[in-house]
């Protein structure tokens, strides 16, 4: 049995908050260069908002925040911004994984990893020990991460388990090997800095998530931002695939209830 309800398979009971945020945190680089710094001001600047965003989401009750910090495709920078971002990323565990785990938030870290070196994945581990009974937000970065990389690991892991399943595979039988079996499907996801793509970011689960895309570049993203992402969300109709009239008569039974 599939621990949350799958998009796909039935129509998931739409609730007032978004349990689940996921957010590709984009427009560090040009928010440095709007202020004739170096980019990775940019990235350095973002990290206040991670901070501001996280604390948001518990405020409002969310229960899943997951925020795409490196892809798999970012390894193709030069080599200078990427060393900056593998220190910045280990500078933050070390600092912050306490008043994370202070506020009762479990950390996850979802991608591939056989890059980083041994000291950040020591580091991931323990944090993720350390959090792991944690109840008030699941908060996942998604660092090395790719959703066709994501897919294809599961793939593999789902076969290695169950050879004998190759012939009739279902839905849940890779859903369990995602890096993000632990999380329901995202409600919402907001993707900042202007451009409109996936980057191959979450590819299996945002088959019906509300996509919301905003011109502020991520070092300038707020808490009151996030509000308007919400309340764009809220004007939403999610029909997963039924008609207008069919969503407004469930709701009114449920309202009979
Ligand atoms: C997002 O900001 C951070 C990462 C991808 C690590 P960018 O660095 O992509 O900023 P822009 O898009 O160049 O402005
Ligand atoms: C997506 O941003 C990845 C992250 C925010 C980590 P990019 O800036 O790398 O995306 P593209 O290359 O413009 O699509
Ligand atoms: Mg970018």
């Amino acid at each position: 049995m599939a621990l949350f309800q799958s998009s796909t398979r039935t129509a998931p009971a739409i609730l007032q908050v978004p349990r689940h945020i996921a957010i590709i945190m984009d427009g560090n680089g040009r928010w440095a260069k709007q202020r004739f710094l170096p980019r990775i001001a940019g990235h350095q600047r973002g990290v206040e908002t991670v901070r501001e965003v996280v604390k948001a989401c518990r405020e409002l009750g969310v229960e899943y925040l997951t925020l795409f910090a490196f892809s798999s495709e970012n390894w193709r920078r030069p080599a200078d911004e990427v060393s900056f971002l593998m220190q910045l990323f280990l500078k933050m565990l070390q600092r912050e994984v306490s008043k994370l785990h202070e506020n009762n938030i479990r950390l996850k870290i979802i991608g591939d990893r056989s890059r980083f070196d041994d000291n950040l994945n020591q580091c991931i581990v323990d944090a993720e020990q350390l959090t792991a009974d944690n109840g008030s937000l699941t908060l996942t970065v998604a660092a090395d991460y790719g959703g066709r990389w994501d897919i294809m690991q599961a793939m593999q892991t789902m076969l290695q388990k169950h050879p004998d399943l190759a012939g009739g595979l279902n839905e849940e039988d890779l859903e369990a090997h995602l890096a993000m079996n632990y999380a329901p499907e995202p409600d919402l996801f907001i993707r900042t800095g202007g451009e409109q793509r996936i980057s191959n970011f979450l590819l299996w689960q945002l088959a019906y998530t509300e996509l919301y895309f905003t011109d502020t570049l991520w070092p300038a993203f707020d808490g009151e931002a996030l509000k308007l992402a919400i309340q764009s969300y809220y004007a939403r109709e999610r029909r997963f695939g039924r008609t207008s009239d069919q969503v407004l008569n469930e709701r009114m039974q449920d309202e009979k209830k």
